[in-house]
């Protein structure tokens, strides 16, 4: 087993020890890692770099705080070395996209249920006795009712994406009751901000670069989601390192208060843009106006749990997405291609 964390007496905040971040170099992760640094734990990154950048890192990379491992959790062999030292692991390498799952569903059986198999028969095999922290997502819920709440009765997912998630969730229940660690799920509604690469922020950004003029909007820019800042979903994830737990594990939704329209998201881009007159073209989408197949319309998760711990979002919808705008413009325009 690896090294044993030192608890601060107050508040129980775990001030050293080693972290395993799967993923660590994509959006949430690189966020979540500076987080950890700062806190003064050691972290070991471990990401493929398929959706990452090293450079969300460059802050430090020549630190030894972190240890960089480019390595891929569809391979065995490198996944049974990973977890010598570490006491926490913050799971959160996937397919993030929804989208992909309707053209491609395999990219989310093998990103997110196959290595997340991957990782947690890794646990098994090395007799692995710490805490997993998950990043699951709203999507589990399909189309439920709003603000829906973790203790939901049905779930129902209605895009690949988020049967893989929840497919991931059931994987790592059963193991943790089975072979004797503890695990913590958070189910994230849309998180934004610099360094995102994909989802509806990211992609009218990208797509008003390359035409200021038009923008197309998918679906018909009445779906309604809750979008919440990134520091505010790296302040919940932070709650696995401190909160202690009654059960095996435990469920909690991220998100922020409130929704926003896409159709409203669309005109903030433009405003924090600068942008002139730009023309809405809505492509009316598929199956009652969503954006794609397996596309929730209506999307707001019940936070009180979470809250009921002390975490409360510093920002709503609008804000964070006004925040995201012009983070994404300060980071550079090319950043967002390739
Ligand atoms: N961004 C959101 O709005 C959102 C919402 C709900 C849930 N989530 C979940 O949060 C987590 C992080 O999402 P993100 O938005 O930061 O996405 P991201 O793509 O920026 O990060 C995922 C990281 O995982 C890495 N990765 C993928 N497959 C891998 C593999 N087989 N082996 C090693 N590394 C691999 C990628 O290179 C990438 O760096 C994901 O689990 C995602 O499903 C994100």
């Amino acid at each position: 087993m690896g090294q044993a964390y030192k608890r601060v007496e107050e508040g129980g905040l775990m001030m050293e020890g080693r972290i395993l971040v799967t993923g660590g170099a994509g959006f949430i992760g690189s966020h979540l890692v500076d987080s950890l640094i700062e806190l003064g734990f050691e972290v070991v990154v471990f990401d493929n770099l398929t959706g990452g950048r090293r450079e969300n890192l460059s802050r430090w990379l020549h630190n030894p705080k972190l240890r960089f491992i480019q390595g891929d959790l569809l391979n065995q062999a490198e996944v049974l070395s990973l977890l010598d030292g570490c006491d926490l692991i913050y799971h959160l390498a996937a397919h993030p996209e929804v989208r992909v799952g309707s053209a491609d569903p395999s990219a989310h059986f093998r990103d997110n249920i196959q290595a997340t198999f991957n990782l947690l028969e890794a646990i098994r095999l090395r007799g692995w006795r710490g805490r997993l922290v998950f990043t699951s997502s709203s999507t589990v819920y399909g189309e439920a009712e709003t603000p829906t709440p973790e203790t939901y009765p049905i779930l129902r997912p209605i895009s690949v994406y988020g049967a893989s998630k929840l497919a991931c969730e059931a994987l790592i229940n059963a193991y943790a009751r089975s072979y004797g660690f503890r695990a913590l799920i958070f189910r994230l509604a849309n998180i934004i901000g610099p360094r995102s690469r994909h989802g509806v922020v990211a992609d009218f950004i990208r797509k008003l670069e390359d035409n200021p003029e038009e923008l197309e909007i998918l679906g018909d820019g009445t779906q309604k989601k809750s979008y919440l800042y990134v520091s505010d979903c790296v302040e919940a994830l932070l709650l696995g390192l401190t909160e202690s737990y009654t059960d095996i594990l435990e469920v909690y939704n991220i998100g922020s208060i409130d929704q926003i329209e896409v159709l409203k998201i669309a005109k903030i881009v433009v405003e924090e843009m600068g942008l002139g007159s730009v023309r809405f073209r809505v492509t009316g989408g598929v199956d009652g106006g969503r954006g794609w197949i397996g596309d929730v319309k209506n999307m707001l998760l019940d936070t009180s749990k979470l809250r009921s711990k002390g975490w409360s979002p510093r920002y709503n919808s609008e804000q964070a997405v006004r925040r995201t705008v012009n983070e994404i413009i300060k980071q550079g325009q090319n950043k967002l291609k390739g």
